[in-house]
């Protein structure tokens, strides 16, 4: 693999064709640690990522401003691609020389490109960022940058603000020593400095997650921060970039369930998000789908612990994560139904092109919670879902998809399945295809109203026609089905026993 090319790119299509063959090649290929070990290929790499639109050379690389999240990607699959520690090492120690090579220089081009490198990474490969950020000086540099009158500087670092705000104890000094900046920065004239600012903001407001009970930033302080984003948002003459910060910000802020409530209420404001998704431009598609998955509460929630134990933290004062009651179910559905009923699934289908794993989980969420409620479902069908769900319900790589990605995308398949009759839900060589998703939830480990909504879904294509009873057959499904006939549970019975029965309709069977 020789990564040292990158002399000879000129334009953009190149790189953006490098970069996807590099990743095929690192998704298809376990390294052994000799041949991943080309240090100098990855500071290339951090070279381009390091590249910016505004400085211009008659040598300089041309980017694209998707060129950034492709470099995020490639870095962090190569840097997954390092099964040992010893060759993790040696890729830190690589961008480790790159940083401390680059800072050796006085002048100030380096420093903003060094933050543009470390942003990157911190979209990508998480721990080398933090890892990097984490070094002495280097938030204080970045504080600077972003304090000074330098319009470039202030961008660059809103954006390494931004991506650094992740973890506790960094949230907690930039908090310490940033949010005045930050505020400052907001009162900017440029538009694309205060859009910055404002995600910084709301990214450190909504470090508390979910819980209620956590508000860094005083009351009342997170519906103003909403507000702002809503604004940046459905304000039509916003160009893209400024529309997609909007959005991050609200990927931050909908963690908080009054944000939630009012947004949907917002009818401009969730046409202008939906839009944006239409676009299904790789750089809004974090933002988007996270405050979406947020909205319809479609995230892993944490098992509320026990009443005595609650009792137990309370008495030892410890803090307890408080669920708010706009986070209840019927509030949920009432939400799910206003996306839906808005046109949200033409936005994921746009949005299920991007290269991420994770976002496409977030994708495959959303999905599964529009398609829980029943009178969703031919809306799904009929803008393209179940086509858009079915790639990556199949999929078994996992740089494709991840498996919990998997699983909600084929109980989005399942529960179309039981509502929409299959010849309309999956017409031609589809039928047969949903056969392998629908018989992956038949899987103990699963729930019981996974395994039920599977069986449902097979029960209506063994009665579709041949073809589909003999891909059953062929998939291993008989044995699957079969076992649930012996469930305890009556319902479970009943359906798997449903399915035997139309696939008695198979001469062959
Ligand atoms: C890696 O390179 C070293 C020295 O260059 C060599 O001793 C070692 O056998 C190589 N390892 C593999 C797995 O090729
Ligand atoms: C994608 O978004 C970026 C800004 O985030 C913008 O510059 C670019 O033009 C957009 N591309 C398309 C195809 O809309
Ligand atoms: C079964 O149905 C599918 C989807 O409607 C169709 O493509 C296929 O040709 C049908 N097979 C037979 C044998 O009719």
């Amino acid at each position: 693999m020789q990564m040292c090319h990158f002399k000879l790119i000129i334009n953009t299509l190149h790189i953006f064709l490098i970069l996807h063959h590099m990743s095929l090649f690192f998704s298809s290929k376990k390294l052994n640690s000799n041949e991943s070990l080309n240090l100098l290929g990855l500071q290339r790499l951090l070279e381009v990522s390091s590249e910016l639109e505004e400085y211009t050379y008659e040598s300089k690389m041309e980017v694209t401003p998707s060129t950034k999240t492709l470099v995020s990607a490639c870095l962090n699959r190569i840097y997954e691609c390092m099964y040992y520690d010893a060759a993790r090492g040696e890729y830190l120690k690589a961008v480790e020389e790159f940083v401390t090579d680059k800072l050796k220089s006085p002048d100030l081009e380096s420093k903003v490109r060094v933050t543009v490198a470390l942003t990157s990474l911190l979209l990508g490969p998480l721990d080398v960022g933090n890892t990097i950020l984490a070094r002495d000086g280097m938030i204080e540099m970045i504080l600077v940058m972003a304090n000074s009158d330098d319009l470039l500087q202030q961008k660059v670092a809103c954006e390494c603000i931004i991506a650094g705000a992740s973890k506790k104890d960094k949230v907690k000094t930039i908090i310490d020593q940033g949010v005045h900046i930050l505020k400052k920065l907001y009162q900017s004239k440029d538009d694309s400095i205060r859009v910055r600012a404002l995600v910084g903001l709301c990214k450190l407001g909504s470090s508390g997650g979910t819980d209620a009970s956590i508000r860094p930033f005083a009351e009342g302080s997170t519906s103003k921060l909403a507000e702002a984003c809503r604004k940046f948002l459905v304000s039509a003459k916003k160009d893209a970039d400024i529309r997609r910060w909007a959005a991050e910000g609200l990927s931050y802020l909908t963690l908080d369930a009054d944000v939630k409530e009012k947004l949907v209420e917002d009818k401009p404001a969730i046409n202008a998000l939906i839009e944006l998704g239409k676009t299904g431009n790789r750089t809004c598609v974090y933002g988007v789908v996270t405050t979406l998955v947020n909205l319809v509460n479609a995230y892993d929630k944490k098992e509320a612990p026990a009443p005595e134990l609650v009792r137990l933290a309370e008495f030892a004062k410890h803090h307890i994560p408080q669920e708010h009651e706009l986070d209840d179910p019927d509030f949920v559905a009432k939400r799910v139904e206003v996306l839906g009923k808005a046109g949200v699934t033409t936005a994921l289908v746009a949005l299920s092109h991007t290269e991420s794993a994770p976002c496409k989980e977030l994708i495959c969420r959303v999905f599964n919670a529009l398609c829980n409620q029943e009178d969703l479902r031919g809306a799904v069908v009929a803008q393209g879902g179940a086509k858009a769900l079915l790639p990556m319900a199949l999929t078994t790589d996992p740089h494709e998809n991840t498996e919990n990605g998997r699983r909600h995308a084929s109980q989005a398949l399942a529960r179309i399945g039981i509502t929409i009759d299959p010849a309309v839900a999956y017409p031609g060589q589809r039928s047969a295809e949903v056969v392998r998703p629908l018989l992956n939830l038949l899987h103990l480990d699963y729930t019981a109203l996974e395994n039920f909504e599977a069986l449902m879904a097979l029960c209506n294509l063994a009665g579709l026609n041949e073809t589909v009873r003999m891909r059953i057959v062929k998939e291993q499904g008989l044995q699957k089905i079969e076992t649930y006939m012996y469930e305890d549970h009556v319902m479970l019975r009943r359906a798997a026993t449903q399915v035997m029965t139309n696939l008695m309709l198979s001469p062959e069977f």
